[in-house]
């Protein structure tokens, strides 16, 4: 793969049915959760993405064993007790945030001390977010300057349960505090106000599971309690498609010309669709059709078709977690969208693998767009008629997939000459994503 693509045309008049790889946040907890679990778990269309590999990698090397055969991923789980913890051991969570942080959880009670390492985008992101929970189970935990990896954990036998105010509107930390629940005894309580709501991923398989996991969802804020798991039985998933990939193409087809997609069998958890609460005020129809429950999550195809206009948003911030990956794509609609949006509170998005809410203005001002940039809202002045017509480079974003990913939609819809350095970011979560773009007619060198 050369280190840049180069677009130079727009994609418009499509009609296509596309299939799009499985769920990113979804793989890597049937991963966690199959490793101890007791004996032979499969899975099918798991996510081959390197974050799901690095999960892969990490399970191995606490002594689990992994093959894959005909498409089918088998992991042959050693049982809630079962790690094999080595001393001086070193775990990889490279560019995944939700790895980093889940295994942290899990890791809770180990009897050595481990060092959880990341590459440079996940060595500048805050890990103080989970050692400040996982400290209140009686963790020891060490942080590089009390914030980043290196991370060194060494478990405790005398963790307490605790209770927790999550107030970031992160799954991440969520998920760590009921990684690191389930293995303490007692009961650990987390409390969510409703507004800050993250995707339940997690808490979803633990039902599926029967495991000891109570949701109350009351008027202001949702209580989870969890308890310690004895033991986990083996499952089989067939994983759904990603809708966070899905939204680089729905973004496409909303800014594109009399095209039409249907996107097949797609993960629509809700509290993962913001995406289309968010588009439906900007004037965007989605259709979901052939809805079905699959092992707790609610599944659907999707269909999309190209508006006659698209309206700005004044976008309410209780969306904000429901779309957490999706602002980068929103804000390109946004920027041809009639009149002036904008989007409040989302200091979070500054917290992804790069800078998101900046590199957003910054990918917009590249476009000549008017945008006004504070370090938790991006006003976009909107064009309906924005036209590209100059050479735009994109580069040294810290290899964040969704800005290159972005970047690609962007050039395909606003035209212009575009340079778009590192295409092999998007090996974090949507290998096939170039290859996707070209079925339906996108040109790419
Ligand atoms: C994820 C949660 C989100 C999201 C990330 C995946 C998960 O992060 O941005 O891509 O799988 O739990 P935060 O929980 O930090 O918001």
């Amino acid at each position: 793969m050369h280190n840049r693509i180069i677009i130079k045309e727009k994609i418009n008049n499509f009609e296509k049915k596309i299939v799009i790889p499985g769920d990113k946040s979804i793989s890597i907890r049937w991963v966690l959760i199959a490793s101890l679990a007791s004996g032979l778990s499969q899975a099918k269309n798991l996510l081959l993405s390197e974050d799901v590999l690095a999960a892969i990698k990490v399970i191995k090397k606490l002594g689990v064993k992994v093959k894959f055969k005909n498409q089918t991923c088998k992991v042959y789980g050693v049982g809630v007790d079962g790690y094999k913890y080595k001393k001086g051991i070193i775990l990889d969570a490279q560019n995944s945030g939700t790895l980093g942080r889940l295994i942290a959880g899990i890791l809770i009670n180990s009897p050595y001390s481990i060092k959880i390492i990341g590459d440079n985008s996940l060595s500048k992101r805050d890990f103080k977010r989970i050692a400040k929970p996982l400290k209140k189970f009686g963790a020891n935990l060490r942080l590089k300057n009390d914030y980043t990896l290196p991370l060194i954990i060494t478990g405790s036998k005398n963790l307490k349960p605790i209770k927790y105010l999550e107030n970031i509107g992160s799954a991440q930390v969520k998920s760590c505090i009921l990684f690191a629940g389930a293995r303490t005894t007692g009961k650990t309580f987390i409390k969510v106000p409703t507004t800050k709501r993250s995707r339940d991923h997690t808490e979803r398989l633990f039902r599926y599971l029967k495991l000891p996991i109570i949701v109350k969802r009351q008027k202001k804020f949702d209580l989870i309690e969890i308890s310690k798991i004895k033991k986990i039985k083996p499952f089989n998933y067939k994983i759904p498609s990603d809708l966070s990939s899905c939204a680089f193409f729905i973004a496409l087809t909303a800014l594109s010309k009399q095209s039409k997609l249907i996107i097949k069998n797609v993960n629509i958890n809700p509290t993962r669709t913001g995406i289309f609460t968010i588009l439906e005020k900007m004037g965007v129809k989605i259709s979901l059709f052939n809805k079905k429950i699959y092992k707790g999550e609610l599944l659907a195809d999707i269909f999309i078709q190209s508006p006659k206009t698209l309206k700005s948003i004044n976008c309410p911030s209780h969306l904000n977690s429901g779309a957490i990956d999706e602002f980068l794509v929103l804000f390109l609609i946004a920027a041809k969208a009639k009149g002036i949006s904008f989007f409040k509170n989302l200091e979070e998005l500054n917290q992804k693998e790069s800078p998101r809410l900046k590199w957003g203005a910054k990918i917009l001002k590249k476009m000549g767009v008017k945008v006004i940039l504070t370090n938790s809202s991006l006003k976009i002045y909107g064009n309906p008629n924005l036209e590209l017509d100059k050479k735009i480079i994109i580069k040294n974003y810290l290899n964040d997939h969704r800005i290159f990913m972005t970047c690609t939609i962007a050039s395909l819809s606003f035209g212009g000459t575009w340079h778009i350095y590192d295409p092999k970011s998007i090996q974090t979560s949507f290998p096939n994503f170039l290859k996707i773009l070209k079925s339906i007619g996108a040109k790419i060198n």
